[in-house]
């Protein structure tokens, strides 16, 4: 370890065991904290490492600097804002009837005057940019042919050999060839769902899930059957158990790690439970991990494809919310079902661009990920509790926000009187862009939810138009 990295990790670990404390009711709101100089002669270390921390925990919006006076307590997170509510309903198989809503919001063209509160992705300036630009040259450089080739069609060996090494944090290591690289997430998860299912079957999916998902089913004729997901843990293995064992399913997908919209996180021992029923159904589980390595915690969440010993789950994954959704760079680990999606891939698009694989693989070998995503996990946190800070002063009494532990979204539940498609409407003559919770499920459950994306930097154009959107919500 160098000295930079030293000094990296012990005031990473000072402030977050203040951030444990403050989290756990140890200390309280206006509590006064240690003097840097005080702290730094109790855990013996600089005074400069103190600063650090308090600075990043001011970053937070977690403690406050009083001029001549020291850091005070300012937010407590879980003790401040309600978890949205659950409710646990009966489920039956259900065509898919939201795309005119889902249609509506994705075809609104946003342009750069609007704020765009409806996006999962994070912003550019929270990306490695310099160093892409590096890779792309490299790529087009080193390739005798810059990039004019078709791929491998399976994907670039050199890529799926790194993607390989990717899953060594969530415990597993496979092959290159256990790899099929993608059009992003989304060709993942169509390519899974055509290699293990015909028009007119069933598909269990969570309730509220990513949007996305209901376009791909609807394309290809399934019907769902939507259980609903609890706000902090995801879907229960019992409630999955008795769908199964209640229907004739063909398959489930499931978002286990930081759900899209709910930020749910299904813990790993329940991850490992749901491997075990589909295992006994012989079910297939298509698992998009698309937000896994966005955990704001000390460590990454196992995936459900940790604990599959007999290949029925199909991994899914992507680069877009993490580096370059443009690169459009995706991949499936698809145990069992190598075959058919290899197939299902070659048939839909032949094979993934050349020049953008070869870029990851160049940004990826020279260890540059890594560094990123500490930071991007880092700022993604900061910003998820400002923007929650800022909901609850300019939101009405009673609205009830998600406190997710990873991933780029807050999941909003308003007052019952509210229409969210209304909100949205109302929201976006007045420039200010959000996803109603209609697109996120076929029920009417969510009809007074909406999902605001984070992935911006808190700005005064984000403070303003989050206030504009609180009165809003109190004048409908
Ligand atoms: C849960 C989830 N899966 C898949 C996608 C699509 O990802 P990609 O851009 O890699 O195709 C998104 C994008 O928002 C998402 O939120």
């Amino acid at each position: 370890m160098s000295a930079g990295d030293e000094e990296l990790f012990l005031y990473e670990n000072i402030a977050r065991t203040i951030e444990d404390s403050i989290a756990n009711g140890t200390l309280k709101v206006g509590d006064k904290l240690d003097s840097v100089r005080m702290l730094s002669q109790k855990m013996d270390v600089s005074m400069s490492t103190v600063y650090n921390a308090y600075y990043e925990l001011e970053g937070k919006g977690l403690i406050e600097s009083r001029p001549r006076s020291g850091y005070y307590v300012r937010f407590v997170p879980d003790k401040e804002l309600s978890a949205p509510s659950f409710t646990d309903h009966k489920v039956d198989v259900t065509e898919i009837t939201n795309r005119e809503f889902i249609d509506e919001v994705i075809q609104q063209p946003v342009t750069e005057e609007y704020l765009e509160l409806s996006t999962a992705v994070p912003a550019p300036e929270l990306l490695p940019l310099k160093k892409i630009k590096r890779s792309i040259q490299a790529a087009y450089r080193s390739d005798p042919t810059n990039g004019i080739r078709y791929e491998h069609h399976r994907g670039n060996p050199g890529l799926r050999r790194l993607i390989s090494k990717l899953a060594l944090s969530w415990e597993r290591t496979f092959h290159e060839d256990d790899i099929v690289i993608t059009a992003g997430c989304m060709e993942a998860l169509s390519v899974s769902l055509r290699a293990v299912t015909k028009p007119g079957d069933t598909v269990v999916i969570e309730s509220p899930t990513y949007y996305g998902i209901f376009q791909l089913l609807a394309s290809m004729d399934l019907n769902v059957l939507e259980i609903p997901a609890r706000p902090g843990a995801g879907i229960s293995p019992e409630r999955l158990e008795e769908a199964l064992q209640q229907n004739q399913v063909q398959a489930v997908v499931l978002i286990p790690s930081f759900n899209n919209p709910l930020g749910s996180c299904i813990p790993d021992e329940a991850k490992r439970q749901i491997v075990e029923i589909i295992t006994k159904h012989q079910v297939p589980l298509i698992e998009d991990d698309i937000y896994g390595e966005m955990f704001y915690g000390e460590h990454r969440p196992n995936t459900c494809k940790t604990y599959d010993k007999e290949g029925w789950v199909i991994y899914c994954s992507s680069f877009s919310k993490t580096l370059a959704p443009g690169f459009r760079i995706g991949w499936c680990i698809p145990g069992r079902f190598n075959k058919e999606v290899y197939y299902q891939k070659y048939i839909n698009s032949l094979a993934s661009p050349t020049l953008t694989q070869r870029a990851m693989a160049h940004f990826l070998e020279k260890g540059r990920y890594d560094l990123h995503l500490k930071r991007l996990r880092k700022e993604l946190h900061i910003q998820c509790l400002k923007y929650s800070q800022a909901i609850k002063e300019y939101f009405p009494e009673g609205t009830r926000i998600s406190q997710p532990k990873g991933g780029f979204v807050l999941w909003i539940e308003l007052s019952e009187r509210i229409n969210a498609i209304e909100l949205y409407r109302a929201a976006f003559e007045e420039k200010i862009s959000i996803a109603p919770g209609q697109i996120f499920s076929t029920g009417d459950q969510f009809q007074n939810y909406i999902r605001i994306s984070f992935g911006r930097p808190y700005s005064g154009k984000t403070d303003q138009g989050l206030k504009k959107l609180g009165d809003i919500i109190e004048n409908q």
